[in-house]
């Protein structure tokens, strides 16, 4: 584990800018200070009140929290609901319908304006479609597609029916898809042909089949979208289209009533070995954060605000921010298919000012990339209406976050930094718009409700001015309920490092105010443009090649994506590498791991070394990697087993490359 307190702490301690909120915000703001000492006198109780304020239940709870059969909560574990009720079916009993829920925009310039009362025909339809094809409360369903609304009826007719989801990143390999199929045993795959893509259409289609011809017993039917009109290959009898089995199906469908306990979804995400982990969430706790967060960290009005998450569905952000909370809310949102620069680089702001957008959630990643294309780009449009700012999936450093706000935010709307995980369901630690004064760079605040701290090696709480580990110290209600078909796992990754502790494996400080600052992973865990890989896995991948015998990867310190894949590879004499030019078999190697993972792994540099420092116990030392990576001066190699290792990797190493 490396040490969270090295290095970078002193620019941190040094921002002492400062943005109190302002009296208007102030004035209609739905979040108030009191909110905190409310839920620190009982949590629980706390928690109570959201869920019955917020969500509606068929059966009404009356057990709140059991946490005896600890680190496995349950929350409101005796009460019913429905999710997709929650979402779409109540607004429109309460007169609603005719709210716009979704404004879907594709890339290619193809709209569509889906209010509550259609999303509920549409996701009725669904739910029927997918009950005849054999999915029960239950069984499981992988689903692997663009940002189009159809993923979105797709997840929510799963939860109508009570069948767990299992969204898979359309970015991702068929290798990874079919992991993720045979992990959760997936009863149907739903996919599209393909999506549109920097102005071209992609197919998706292909790696579904890929998967299934790799052998996976579960599945019994591919439901599939025509999005594209790309040739698909067909497999009779197990392949159905969309338009085959949804639009002929009844727009009529009664919602499962589940227990709160109920799966809702897993979600599979990079952990610090090869396999990635199914986090799965369940329906009651997880839908009463989701909504309590969405309300108050982004101050939703659902009547006048125009919301965007321009997450992935693919992603936990998709999840809570773009499917659960800003539907159980009622909210009116965008979803956007494409890329922030097709056709042209001001496609984003270009969306905000066609829809109105007064909320925007989006990464750190993406203003940095928005900066570096210049702020000439943003100003050609009007982006008046944008009230709040969040940021989610990685540090926001303070120039990215003083350019999102005079940018972007016209130097008045409050930009949340939200810190949270795949794990913990839903935002855990953030500012309060309107009551919080924001500092430039750090996510501040446990939100009301949920309790965190910073501890030393020993697990003791830090002074403020000091750096250690993040915890958090009381469940909450969306926390994950555990690792998918391996819970000795789950209490092995999370509740082993400290003791009664959430480890969530980042570094954070405590500034001179108690402030949090989160100083990024200390395990083998990148985070590349705020998605998480892992180190192990993307050189699982590279041993598969032929060509190489052995591989480290390091993140290195990258200006646009946060942290980039760097890595170390040394080559089998006897294959055929060694007939190849270095620049091709760098090549070559990039392009295997894009394929055998997902072009979001795709290392930016693959050195060819000779030797890869290692300690006398034969751990790969990659502290020292990235020092090599990031051009520093390597640390002290002391420790390594041959001394003169790093020497050899230093001569030896290639040019760098890049695309
Ligand atoms: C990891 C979780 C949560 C949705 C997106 C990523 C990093 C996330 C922040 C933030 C600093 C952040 C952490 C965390 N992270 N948000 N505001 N400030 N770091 O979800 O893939 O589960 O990754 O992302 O390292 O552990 P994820």
């Amino acid at each position: 584990m490396s040490d969270p307190t090295a290095g970078g702490l002193e620019n941190l301690l040094s921002e002492d800018r400062r943005f109190p909120p302002s009296a208007e915000f102030v004035a209609q703001a739905n979040a108030t200070a009191d909110l905190y000492a409310w839920a620190n006198a009982d949590r629980p109780a706390f928690w109570a009140e959201q869920a019955r304020e917020l969500i509606s239940w068929s059966t009404p709870f009356e057990q709140t929290l059991d946490w005896s059969q600890a680190p496995v909560a349950r929350w409101f574990a005796d009460g019913t609901l429905n999710a997709a009720y929650n979402a779409v079916d109540r607004h429109v009993e309460a007169g609603r319908g005719d709210r716009v829920a979704l404004h879907f925009e594709g890339e290619a310039g193809d709209t569509r304006t889906i209010t509550y009362a259609d999303l509920q025909r549409e996701v009725s339809k669904t739910a029927n479609a997918l009950a005849s094809l054999g999915v029960g409360t239950g069984d499981r369903v992988a689903i692997y597609l663009p940002l189009i609304p159809e993923a979105v009826f797709t997840m929510l007719a799963c939860a109508r029916i009570g069948a767990p989801h299992s969204v898979v990143f359309g970015g991702f390999s068929a290798e990874a898809l079919h992991s993720r199929i045979l992990d959760a045993e997936a009863k149907v795959v739903v996919t599209a042909d393909g999506g549109f893509r920097r102005g071209a259409p992609s197919a998706l289609k292909p790696a579904v089949d890929e998967a299934l011809d790799k052998g996976a017993p579960s599945v019994q039917h591919v439901l599939v979208v025509q999005r594209t009109q790309q040739e698909v290959s067909w497999t009779e009898g197990r392949d159905v289209w969309w338009s085959d089995v949804v639009d002929p199906a009844s727009d009529q469908h009664t919602p499962v009533d589940v227990e709160a306990e109920h799966p809702l979804f897993i979600l599979y995400t990079s952990g610090t070995t090869g396999k990635p982990k199914g986090i799965f969430h369940t329906t009651g706790g997880y839908l009463t954060q989701a909504a309590y967060t969405h309300l108050n960290v982004f101050d939703l009005k659902p009547e006048t605000d125009v919301y965007w998450c321009t997450a992935d569905i693919g992603w936990i952000t998709g999840h809570t921010y773009v499917v659960y909370g800003p539907l159980v809310n009622g909210a009116t949102q965008v979803i956007y298919e494409g890329t922030p620069d097709t056709p042209h680089r001001g496609r984003w702001w270009e969306i905000i000012a066609k829809y109105g957008v007064t909320i925007l959630y989006t990464a750190p990643t993406a203003i940095r990339t928005c900066m570096k294309w210049g702020e000439e780009i943003p100003a050609q449009f009007d982006l008046s209406s944008l009230r709040v700012l969040g940021s989610v999936g990685e540090p926001i450093n303070p120039e990215a976050w003083m350019w999102y706000r005079r940018v972007i935010g016209g130097d008045k709307a409050p930009i949340v930094d939200t810190w949270w995980q795949t794990e913990t369901g839903a935002i855990m630690i953030s500012p309060l718009p309107g009551v919080t004064e924001t500092k430039p760079g750090s996510a501040q605040v446990p939100l009301p409700g949920v309790a965190a701290d910073v501890v030393d090696d020993e697990a003791h709480s830090v002074p403020n001015g000091s750096g250690g580990y993040l915890v958090l110290t009381e469940p909450w209600p969306a926390m994950l309920r555990g690792i998918w078909g391996d819970q000795q796992r789950y209490k092995d990754t999370y509740w082993s490092r400290f003791q009664n502790l959430y480890f969530a494996g980042d570094g954070a400080k405590k500034d001179d105010d108690g402030d949090i600052w989160l100083l990024g992973r200390v395990d083998d865990v990148m985070n590349v443009s705020g998605h998480r890989l892992s180190t192990t896995e993307i050189e699982s991948a590279l041993v598969s090649h032929p060509w190489v015998a052995e591989a480290a990867v390091v993140g290195a310190n990258d200006e646009t994506t946060g942290q980039a894949v760097v890595a170390f590879v040394i080559l089998r004499g006897d294959a055929g590498a060694s007939q190849t030019p270095a620049d091709e078999v760098q090549a070559e190697l990039r392009n295997h791991v894009a394929k055998e993972i997902g072009p979001i792994a795709k290392p930016r540099q693959v050195l060819v070394v000779q030797e890869l420092p290692k300690t006398r116990s034969g751990k790969i030392m990659r502290r020292l990697l990235r020092d090599v990576a990031e051009h520093r001066q390597v640390g002290d190699a002391t420790t390594l087993a041959d001394s003169s290792v790093m020497d050899l990797i230093a001569q030896g190493l290639s040019t760098p490359q890049s695309d």
